[in-house]
């Protein structure tokens, strides 16, 4: 006769938690709560470190919200399922999402957006469902970072910030998927929808920004100009499609004017990949009257204002921004893993480092001095 299954109970296991902005991740033991009805606990398998968990721990906006887990481009494996949620079964192989979707609020339900309404954007250090966090170090609670929380060994999603995938996708790059290089990928095919032959020039080359230039080649773009502070990127740009390159430092005139010149009149896409408003608006200078469409993706660190002269709007241009590159998680993500599955889409050219769980503060301190694009932080060494 088969016994019951067990319910889950709390686990204590190790995670990188960050006790104040800025501050190095300390590695902790932590109660994670069993999951509820319509949540997973997940095994976190890889986790890669993107640029806005890094924005977010520097950030002293929200000093209330540490200690914190941060963490959200994840592979993992099922390792028990809330009540009554048949979605999912112990041991799935999973990737996790910043951005949920529950299929039936009237975003979901519309086909042309993402931006669920009931799994949005987390951004109280809560879980979706009772703002509470899962998390606790001897009955003091730890925040969570966009509903996800990957620096640890094991993490509690909604269901709906779960993305199913097949046992034999490599979980040690596809986590990559989980946020900048789908952000990428979606800003140009989702959101621009750039088409065969056109200009594009792309602000900051770290993964996101090498992301949009590997679809963009895709798309059949004939220049794509990279626009970075960093001398290396010019290099490593080129692999993924990169045809000029400028480095605002060197540049004797006004980067609009340069990017003009270079293109007839402006660019017909734009892409700002920086996290800087201020480029957000040069971005806009930079693409072509008429139909010249900018697409902002960057989280910015400071002045979260965008400032634009309305005639640039007058003449015709098109400003928007995405996140997620306007994919639906559950919807969408599982193709862009069989393009990956079928190397139409590449991932492993953007692992620089692979770092073990206990090293992570290295991924920080390479991301910060600007010397990687995405380290995979394995958390079994
Ligand atoms: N919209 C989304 O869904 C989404 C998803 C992931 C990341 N992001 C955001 O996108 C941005 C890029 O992320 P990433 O992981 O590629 O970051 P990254 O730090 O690896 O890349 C940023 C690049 O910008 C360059 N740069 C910095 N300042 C510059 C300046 N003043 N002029 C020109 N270049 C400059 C850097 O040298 C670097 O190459 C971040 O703001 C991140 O938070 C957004
Ligand atoms: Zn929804
Ligand atoms: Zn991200």
């Amino acid at each position: 006769m088969s016994s019951p299954a067990k319910s889950p109970t709390v686990l204590t296991c190790k995670a990188a938690v960050a006790w104040g902005p800025g501050e190095p991740l300390a590695m902790e033991y932590v109660q994670v709560d069993p999951p509820k009805s319509m949540e997973i606990r997940i095994k976190v398998f890889c986790s890669s470190l993107c640029r806005s968990d890094v924005t977010q721990w520097e950030s002293k906006a929200q000093p209330s919200l540490f200690p914190r887990i941060f963490g959200h481009e994840a592979s993992g494996v099922v390792e028990s399922v809330g009540e009554g949620l048949t979605e999912f079964e112990v041991g799935d192989h999973v990737l996790t999402v910043f951005i949920g979707e529950c299929q039936r609020c009237k975003h979901c339900v519309s086909g042309r957006s993402n931006m669920c309404q009931k799994l949005g954007l987390e951004r109280n250090g809560f879980m979706h469902t009772d703002q509470k966090t899962r998390f606790s170090i001897e009955g003091r609670p730890v925040y969570h970072y966009c509903a996800v929380s990957s620096f640890s060994e094991y993490t509690v999603v909604h269901s709906g910030c779960a993305v199913k995938i097949s046992k034999d996708t490599p979980m040690d790059r596809v986590c990559l998927l989980s946020c900048g290089v789908a952000a990428g990928l979606g800003a140009v095919s989702k959101v621009a929808d750039v088409s065969e032959g056109s200009t594009v020039v792309i602000f900051g080359l770290g993964t996101v920004g090498l992301s949009v230039a590997q679809a963009a080649k895709l798309r059949g773009a004939s220049q794509i100009i990279g626009v970075d502070t960093n001398p290396h990127k010019f290099e490593k740009g080129k692999a993924f499609g990169v045809t000029s390159f400028i480095n605002p430092n060197d540049c004797d005139e006004p980067i609009p004017q340069a990017i003009k010149r270079l293109t007839d009149g402006g660019a017909d896409y734009a892409f700002e990949c920086i996290g800087d408003t201020g480029a957000v608006s040069t971005a806009l200078q930079s693409c072509s009257d008429a139909w010249g469409v900018t697409v902002s993706l960057g989280v910015p660190k400071a002045n979260p204002e965008v400032s634009v002269h309305y005639g640039l709007l007058l003449s015709g241009k098109t400003l928007k921004g995405s996140l997620f590159g306007g994919w639906r998680p559950k919807t969408d993500l599982p193709s862009l893993v069989l393009k990956y599955m079928e190397k139409e889409i590449h991932l492993e050219d953007f692992v620089t480092h692979d770092i073990t769980f206990d090293n992570i503060n290295e991924a920080f301190n390479l991301m910060k001095e600007g010397d990687c694009l995405r380290c995979v932080i394995h958390m079994e060494n």
